[in-house]
């Protein structure tokens, strides 16, 4: 029998179906409600409301648990290559051996990024956001990928996947030259993936450029731990503007920008902005702690607290582990990563903290590697975005695959009635 719950309003009874995931979660099928009774719902931040089912990613926040496709973080992150996960979330199966070099050869065959793209990066000045370019560079990938993509036809999309898996990456490279006034790098055909990022960021001109393999293995774990959350405010957002039908690179582009606000990826930015006014006001850890818990005070301890994660975010443990190797792998001792420390082990003890189910994310510790392998702070977010950016495309993909409608939520309106207009002469 199929499960149902019962809403009685008006002295009348409605039925609703429950909806139940493969991991257990349970939903209430509201889809008839307005229609049955009227009335509509109101959450604000979608705290308690799902907006789709998904196969890509699954969490558990009360167990701080992350997969993908079925695959737990863990082991991807300790096994896998990022390209590997990245065609795991679009396609829904890691790849075999030949399907990963197809995938990989396709993306070196659409790895040129149109020369006049280099005019809109110049058009910036140098002390503007990577993000602000990296989000204007990506719609403009419209204007030289005009070509709309047929969601009916499998090849139009892979096509449309392997020329943003391939340009973006260049274009995040981009901003970081742009960042260090340093000449623009090209995607190299003979590279992988992640090693080609390091090269377009790292490579100097005047030198052959030599693989590093502490930074390589540093960031494919950073990138496949960013790659997807489920419906997190940027991947909501890409999905709603692709459900009116606008193109992948638009969507993914409106994606960046949500990506960019401090509550959300812009916090690896803001978690060592904090660290580093920590370290500079001579590691108080209290002061600013006693300042995240202060209703008067806007401050918020960056990189603590998360809408679904009421546990450990289990990606913070894996980049926590991983910042000590890496600092310790290329010889950094890094007082911010000290701080860090002795910050989330105050945090953990503190009633404040440790009612409200704060603990750290993966905002927390990602910033203090980004830093080790030489990447500027403003830069972290762009990081994010890298990682992201498989995750985008397989929501984006799915949401189109599933003919999802157009997102259109309702509202309760608080405003003034019936209002009776009088002419400007007689105000
Ligand atoms: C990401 O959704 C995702 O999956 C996102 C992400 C992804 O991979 O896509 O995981 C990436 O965005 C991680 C989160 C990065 N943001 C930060 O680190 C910024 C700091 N964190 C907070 O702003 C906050 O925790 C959020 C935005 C992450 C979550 O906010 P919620 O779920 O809306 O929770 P809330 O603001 O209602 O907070 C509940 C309580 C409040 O106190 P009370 O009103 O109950 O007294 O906890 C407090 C908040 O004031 N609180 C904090 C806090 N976070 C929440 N207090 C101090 N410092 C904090 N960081």
């Amino acid at each position: 029998m199929d499960k149902k719950v019962q809403l009685i309003y008006d002295n009348n009874t409605y039925e609703f179906p429950l909806v139940e995931g493969t991991e257990k979660e349970t939903g209430i099928d509201i889809k008839t409600l307005r229609a049955q009774t009227g009335l509509v719902t109101l959450d604000p931040g979608f705290k308690n409301s799902g907006s789709c089912q998904s196969e890509v990613t699954f969490l558990n926040g009360e167990k701080g648990e992350l997969k993908y496709r079925g695959y737990s973080i863990e082991d991807l992150a300790d096994g896998a290559d990022f390209l590997e996960v990245a065609y795991l979330l679009i396609f829904g199966e890691l790849p075999t051996q030949a399907q990963l070099e197809k995938f990989q050869s396709d993306i070196h065959k659409e790895s040129l990024v149109d020369e006049d793209l280099k005019l809109i990066l110049k058009s910036f000045p140098r002390s503007a956001h990577p993000m602000g370019a990296l989000a204007s560079l990506t719609s403009a990938l419209t204007a030289f990928n005009p070509e709309s993509v047929d969601i009916d036809s499998d090849q139009d999309m892979y096509e449309a996947i392997v020329t943003i898996m391939a340009k973006f990456p260049v274009l995040c490279a981009w901003t970081h030259r742009k960042v260090k006034g340093l000449p623009l790098n090209y995607s190299n055909s003979s590279l992988g993936y992640v090693d080609n990022i390091a090269q377009m960021m790292f490579r100097r001109p005047t030198e052959n450029y030599v693989s590093n393999d502490i930074v390589n293995r540093a960031l494919n774990k950073l990138l496949i731990l960013h790659a997807d959350h489920e419906q997190n405010c940027s991947t909501s957002t890409v999905r709603i503007v692709g459900s009116s039908h606008a193109g992948l690179f638009a969507s993914i582009s409106a994606g960046i920008s949500a990506l960019w606000g401090p509550l959300h990826g812009g916090a690896n930015q803001a978690v060592l902005e904090m660290l580093e006014a920590i370290n500079k006001d001579g590691g108080d850890t209290k002061k600013f702690m006693a300042k995240a818990k202060d209703k008067n005070d806007p401050f918020r301890l960056m990189g603590f607290g998360h809408r679904v994660y009421k546990n450990f975010d289990p990606r913070a443990r894996i980049i926590k582990k991983s910042a000590d190797e890496v600092l310790n792998e290329l010889g950094i001792n890094d007082p911010i990563l000290d701080i860090a420390k002795g910050l989330e082990q105050e945090a953990l003890n503190d009633p404040y903290f440790v009612d409200r189910k704060l603990y750290p994310n993966v905002d927390f510790y990602s910033g203090i590697i980004y830093r080790a392998l030489g990447i500027p702070t403003e830069m972290f977010t762009v990081m994010f975005a890298l990682g992201r950016l498989p995750g985008w495309i397989a929501q984006w993909r799915e949401m189109r695959k599933n003919n999802e409608p157009i997102g259109r939520p309702r509202q309760i309106y608080t405003g003034q009635v019936d209002k009776v207009f009088t002419d400007i002469s007689k105000r």
